[in-house]
């Protein structure tokens, strides 16, 4: 075969191609001296370490016990855990188990809440169907909806997340150009929105349950609630989800991780599903996996029984409130005097959202990037690629800083240097 001839890939991978979360990795590998107010990563010092070893030893203390761990599991998951996950659902809803109204059959465990989010995808959407999300949101879960043809329509949103009678106007118009039966599903990360750090105001998530419902009248119109920080609360109002308001729980899938609460390594998330997703989903996963680690769902189960987990929690919400706090203060101090930049004041979550001067883009390929990386060597991720492309929604000024991965003295170090690059970028002007 001549070397001239070339592979041809599949309109899917096309469709996956460059996606900003494989550069944003690629820059912190590559730049080790910058300091990265960019990754997603989680608090290093409050891993979970010493609540790990003891149920793993509990696990392997016991030879039959083990074994089950290192077998192959089932597609959907561990049954111990789904009903331990009933258990811990209905915890953070405030009602007994038997109130949940959902079996543990509609548990589905994943790998990360990320395979979720990608099987909801491509269970529900064909090229060229339509998914409505606020803007901004999860980038990472916009490329999702690339890799499938799948059209992102940004809702707008403010200090309260999207606006519901933007949703509703947006849905009516659809509606007028014929576009209804492209419609399958509203996206929202309903606590402290990665990146905004905006909740979903309580009123909100039961009327945007109601409006999908008002809309699933030829064709079920799903909402997919992304819950991925809701245990990483510091302060304000502890909100329902909106998954509570969906009374038949036929419309709400709620995606739910250990990830930022325990450990993004042991990479455990799970669905809880309208009944008639579950046999999809389910089906798709079976092609790709035929079920997550099963060893990880056993170290869960084994960590949620021992009682290690919620004492867990509380500490890393400790830790998180500070560094939320040693973020706020820092922005305060090194942007006091420069004009035109503002952010906003996260209740919960991991990310600071801030914004720049008009005038100023922050792009991979902007000046402000590259003064930003290279020069004071700091990185944050551009708040671009937070709203679908093209989106007349799409703001070019704004920045994602995490102060998820750095101590306290990383955050006051890469604020200093953001403040320095911004300064000099404004002097351009
Ligand atoms: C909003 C949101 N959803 C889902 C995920 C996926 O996380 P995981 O797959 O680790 O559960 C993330 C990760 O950062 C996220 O920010």
């Amino acid at each position: 075969m001549p070397d001239s001839v070339t592979p041809r890939f599949s309109q899917r991978s096309q469709w996956a191609k460059d996606q900003a979360i494989s550069f944003l990795m690629q820059q912190a590998v590559e730049n080790r001296d910058v300091i990265s107010l960019a990754a997603g990563l989680v608090d290093e010092a409050s891993l979970p370490v010493a609540e790990c070893r003891q149920s793993l030893d509990g696990i392997f203390s016991d030879d039959a016990r083990g074994r089950l761990a290192l077998q192959y599991g089932t597609t959907a998951g561990a049954d111990a855990l789904r009903e331990q996950l009933r258990i811990h659902l209905a915890r953070q809803e405030h009602c007994p188990v038997d109130e949940l109204k959902v079996g543990a059959h509609q548990f589905v465990l994943t790998t990360g809440s990320q395979q979720l989010l990608a099987l909801v995808a491509d269970a529900l959407f064909d090229p060229g169907d339509i998914c409505l999300v606020a803007a901004p949101t999860y980038f990472v879960f916009l490329g999702v909806l690339n890799g499938v043809g799948a059209r992102a329509i940004a809702i707008d949103t403010d200090e309260y997340g999207m606006k519901t009678d933007a949703l509703a106007a947006e849905l009516a118009r659809l509606q007028a150009a014929g576009e209804l039966p492209r419609v399958k599903l509203i996206y929202l990360v309903s606590y402290y929105e990665n990146p905004s750090g905006v909740s979903l105001a309580t009123e909100r998530r039961r009327e945007v349950v109601q409006i999908a419902k008002q809309w699933s009248q030829h064709q079920r119109l799903f909402v997919l609630e992304d819950a991925a920080y809701r245990e990483l609360r510091y302060d304000g109002e502890e909100r329902p989800s909106a998954w509570s308001f969906d009374n038949e729980r036929n419309t709400v899938i709620l995606a739910q991780t250990f990830s930022k609460s325990f450990s993004p390594g042991v990479r455990v998330g799970y669905g809880v599903l309208p009944r008639d997703l579950v046999g999809p989903v389910c089906d798709l996963k079976g092609n790709e996996d035929f079920g997550s680690a099963n060893m990880n769902q056993h170290l869960l189960n084994a960590v949620l029984t021992s009682g290690r987990y919620v004492p867990h929690v509380d500490q890393v919400r400790a830790a998180y409130r500070s560094k939320r706090d040693a973020m706020l203060q820092a922005l305060d101090r090194e942007f006091a005097g420069i004009p035109g930049v503002k952010w906003l004041r996260p209740e919960g979550g991991l990310y600071v959202w801030f914004s720049v001067p008009e005038p100023i883009e922050t792009g991979f390929a902007s000046r402000m990037f590259q003064l930003a990386a290279k020069t004071h060597q700091v990185m944050y991720v551009p708040g671009e690629l937070c709203y679908p492309g093209g989106s007349p929604r799409q703001h070019k000024n704004e920045m994602r800083l995490s102060f998820g991965v750095q101590n306290e003295l990383g955050i006051a170090e890469g604020i200093r240097r953001l403040a320095a690059a911004v300064r000099e970028r404004i002097a351009e002007l």
